[in-house]
């Protein structure tokens, strides 16, 4: 990705307006390229889609381990308490996506049938599905047995 591409995709580059928003990575490349492209850097507007936390993807020595039931797959997995849900989810090979991982753009979403979570966010989530029990799985962890879908 160079400043020819940039023009090639928008030849009216330098009367636009530039927003992006992805990766810090990415972003970077974006701005180097419009740099090079002479661009008004003024107009151009970065939103970093990167988490700003993480929690561990393996379990600490002295986790708690819950049972997490996968009615859809007929079977079930083990989580560890500081373990987000999608982490468990993923380990196993489960197939839900986690784009952002980090409560911003929803793809994660499960529904909790039962059980109990412990959440740092529920952002993209309406209230309705709140109520409904719709958590978010990259921003969650089980303080209990669960049964969830997605
Ligand atoms: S992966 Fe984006 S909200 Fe969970």
């Amino acid at each position: 990705m160079d400043a020819q591409w940039l023009y090639r995709l928008c030849p009216d580059l330098h009367q636009k307006d530039i927003f992006l928003c992805d990766p810090q990575s990415f972003m970077d490349t974006i701005c180097q390229a419009a740099e090079q492209a002479k661009c008004d850097l003024s107009r151009l507007h970065r939103e970093p889609f990167t988490p700003s936390h993480s929690s561990p993807s393996s379990p600490q020595v002295n986790a708690t381990y819950y049972r997490i039931n996968l009615p859809q797959f007929e079977r079930y997995i083990q989580a560890a308490s500081g373990q987000s849900i999608l982490q468990a989810l993923e380990a196993e090979g489960l197939p839900i996506i986690g784009a952002c991982r980090n409560g911003i753009c929803g793809s994660c979403k499960c529904k909790v049938h039962q059980g109990q979570i412990r959440t740092t966010t529920s952002g993209p989530l309406s209230e309705k599905e709140r109520n409904e029990g719709y958590i978010l799985a990259c921003s969650s962890e089980p303080s209990s047995d669960l049964d969830i879908s997605w």
